[in-house]
């Protein structure tokens, strides 16, 4: 049977870093299905098309990653899509606590799904989705932070903010 796992996350907007462990889980099984997902706790930067749209762009060299969205329960989605393993990235010891509550919790819900935790590269450990759009709020260079097509989504939707 082949592998197949997935890697959630807002991706709002999308990093080296999150690219960084993409491309890692995609060599480690047979199949990836990066997914986009709502976190209840976030106000929506970039839209969710616009997420997808980056994403699909910056995964076409990747033969075997596909990219989606979710609603409703990551285990849900997960399983629904044949997915064995849930990836997601740590950077730091900061990053722990909430993701050793949200595995356990996947786990009770879905015995059969593992998590695997992939370390960031020392280079993104400190890049966030969030210290991106603080830099884009104040008029900052993104680039070193993301790729050229989301610099460019990340930039107008900046732009449109400030002009409501
Ligand atoms: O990039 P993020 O914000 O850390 O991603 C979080 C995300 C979207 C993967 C997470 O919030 C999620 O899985 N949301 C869907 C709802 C769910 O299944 N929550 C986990 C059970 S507590």
């Amino acid at each position: 049977m082949a592998q197949r796992a997935i890697y959630p996350g807002s991706f709002d907007p999308p990093t080296f870093g999150h690219l960084d462990i993409a491309e890692r889980a995609s060599g480690l099984f047979d199949e990836l299905i990066v997914a986009v997902g709502t976190n209840s706790d976030k106000q929506p930067f970039l839209s969710v098309a616009h997420r997808i749209e980056s994403l699909t762009e910056c995964m076409a060299g990747l033969k075997n990653v596909q990219v989606s969205s979710f609603d409703g329960l990551l285990v849900d989605f997960a399983e629904a899509q044949g997915c064995q393993v849930i990836v997601r990235g740590l950077r730091a010891v900061s990053d722990f606590e909430y993701e050793f509550r949200v595995a356990m919790a996947n786990r009770r819900l879905r015995p059969g799904i593992e998590t695997l935790f992939l370390m960031s590269r020392d280079e993104h450990s400190f890049l966030a989705s969030s210290v991106v759009r603080e830099v884009a709020r104040l008029g900052g260079d993104t680039s070193s932070f993301v790729p050229p097509v989301v610099e460019a989504m990340v930039r107008e939707a900046s732009r449109a903010r400030q002009a409501r």
